[in-house]
């Protein structure tokens, strides 16, 4: 039917289940026409909202329309579109932000309420009823089996030849719950399609629509430095044999920086290296063109255009060495463990602890989303955070004297590094994790702000084991908003 008819099927106070991670794989007409449906609802002086759920990001036919239309009451678990961030930080919109790992088996414990809707991009529904994924994975397993009603869009722009590419494995709720008997990244444990029940199909939607591909920036000389310093401390790594050669999985986040490391990788000394990570970015691709890499296990691809074009062009290639994952496996906690993962992740600040906030600009306003970083950072071998030192072109210090919002404790964060240098936090009590991270992290402009603080800190501080001055160690960010910078002199 069409988009328009199948979006009539959605009522106000529905909790949908959309598919979608990182800009691939959403559902792109039938969000379209249910903003429509919003909008018109709400000329007439109707209110129309529903909740929506997803893998992670989306694109502007999804997150922004319905955003723009006042049409989500609830978005969760993460989001990365202006409009909808937009209305979250104006109060206007609520916004649960969750591990990515967990969102499944929230909904699946009953903890989110009734899903009433699945709404699926897919790339071919089979003639027995199968379902071949499309460029994502994320939560759609969950949603199939959890949804009242299931409305598909069949995106012929989608490549066929992602036909194999995708693992569906389900886990059972506890007491049922068995071991993942996933041993190696590459490993194949499921069924590469999903299954749909055919009596809760209410709507089969044709589409010819791309995904939101945005370009990267090339690296910049800042990015270039970070991913140096994370070579040179694996190579020491590798040296002092606490990992192999080809070092173990590795995870990228999200962002420029990640992929920049990714570029690094491409010209420093590891072979046979494999991934067990969340998206698939530019970086990873060129890796196993270069035969760098020999796998990548993830849940959602997230291609520049031109590297979309490289990757369909050669899908046999690619399909031996990728394997798509629904989230709740690419992220598991205890596979995750078990491998091994080598976790990088990108951040917004870090504070001379070690604690690190991922998603909230001066502890308030949100950015996008916890996604899958604590998932890997907790569970590593290893967990990596990295930022340039400065942001806002040099009134924001990323390191901090206490993070304005936590999402990773101290405990789950032993590597620290900007384009000034890496701290490696293991073994390190907090005073001296303190000292280390202002010598190796911390810009030039701030460290004799940081210093003092700490210093004095050391010797007025209620309890010497993690010195603070309460009233100061939220200041820096209290002067931001006050002045525009973090910088002192800028106050006088
Ligand atoms: N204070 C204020 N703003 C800050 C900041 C800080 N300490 N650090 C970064 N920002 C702003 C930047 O100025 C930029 O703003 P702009 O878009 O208005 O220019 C924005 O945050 C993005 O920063 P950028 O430097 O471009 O980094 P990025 O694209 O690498 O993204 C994160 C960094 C932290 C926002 C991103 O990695 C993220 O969302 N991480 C959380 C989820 C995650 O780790 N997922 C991976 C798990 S698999």
């Amino acid at each position: 039917m069409s988009a328009n008819e199948a979006a009539a099927l959605i009522n106000s106070g529905d909790q949908i289940g959309m598919s979608g991670f990182t800009g691939s794989g959403y559902p792109k007409a039938v969000p379209l026409e249910l903003a429509h449906r919003i909008a018109e609802a709400t000329f007439r002086g109707q209110k129309f909202q529903v909740s929506v759920f997803t893998g992670a990001s989306t694109g502007p036919e999804l997150d922004g329309a319905l955003a723009m239309a006042g049409g989500i009451h609830l978005r969760l678990p993460y989001q990365s579109d202006p409009e909808t961030r937009k209305r979250i930080n104006a109060g206007e919109m609520e916004y649960m932000d969750v591990h990515l790992s967990h969102v499944a088996q929230f909904v699946e414990y009953g903890f989110l309420g009734k899903l009433n809707v699945a709404l699926i991009e897919v790339t071919a529904v089979l003639e027995d009823g199968r379902v071949v994924p499309s460029s994502s994975i994320g939560n759609n397993r969950t949603w199939i089996d959890e949804a009242d009603r299931i409305i598909l869009e069949v995106n012929s722009w989608q490549p066929t030849a992602l036909e194999g590419m995708h693992d569906i494995y389900k886990v059972k709720a506890p007491p049922n719950r068995e071991p993942i008997p996933l041993l190696r990244t590459g490993q194949r444990i499921g069924s590469p399609y999903l299954t749909v029940p055919p009596e809760k199909v209410v709507a089969v939607v044709l589409t010819d629509a791309p995904d939101r591909n945005s370009a990267f920036k090339a690296p910049d000389e800042g990015s270039k430095r970070i991913a140096g310093h994370i070579l040179e401390f694996l190579s020491w790594e590798v040296k002092k044999g606490r990992m192999p050669e080809n070092l173990l999985p590795l995870q990228s986040g999200v962002g420029n920086i990640a992929n920049a490391v990714l570029f690094g990788l491409e010209e420093g000394p590891f072979e046979g290296l494999t991934s067990y990570t969340e998206v698939i970015q530019d970086g990873m691709v060129r890796l196993l063109k270069s035969g760098k890499l020999t796998c990548a296990s993830a849940t959602a691809f997230s291609l520049s255009p031109a590297m979309m074009d490289e990757v369909n062009a050669n899908m046999s290639f690619y399909r031996d060495k990728i394997v798509l994952r629904p989230q709740d496996i690419s992220n598991n906690p205890g596979v995750i463990r078990r491998l091994g993962v080598i976790a990088m992740n990108a951040m917004i600040e870090a504070d001379i602890y070690g604690n690190v906030n991922s998603t909230h600009v001066m502890g308030s306003r949100i950015q996008n989303g916890i996604g899958g970083s604590g998932d890997f950072a907790r569970n590593g071998y290893l967990s990596i955070f990295m930022a340039p030192s400065l942001a806002q072109k040099g009134a924001i210090s990323t390191i901090v004297p206490m993070v304005s919002h936590v999402d990773h404790t101290e405990h789950d964060v032993q590597v620290l590094v900007t384009e000034n240098g890496l701290a490696d936090l293991r073994g390190l009590s907090p005073r001296q994790r303190a000292h280390l991270i202002i010598e190796k992290c911390a810009n030039p402009d701030y460290k004799g702000a940081l210093l003092d603080y700490l210093n004095r800190a050391e010797r007025l501080s209620y309890g010497k084991h993690t010195p603070h001055l309460l009233t100061e160690s939220l200041g820096w960010h209290n002067r931001y908003l006050r002045t525009g910078s973090m910088r002192v002199r800028e106050e006088i």
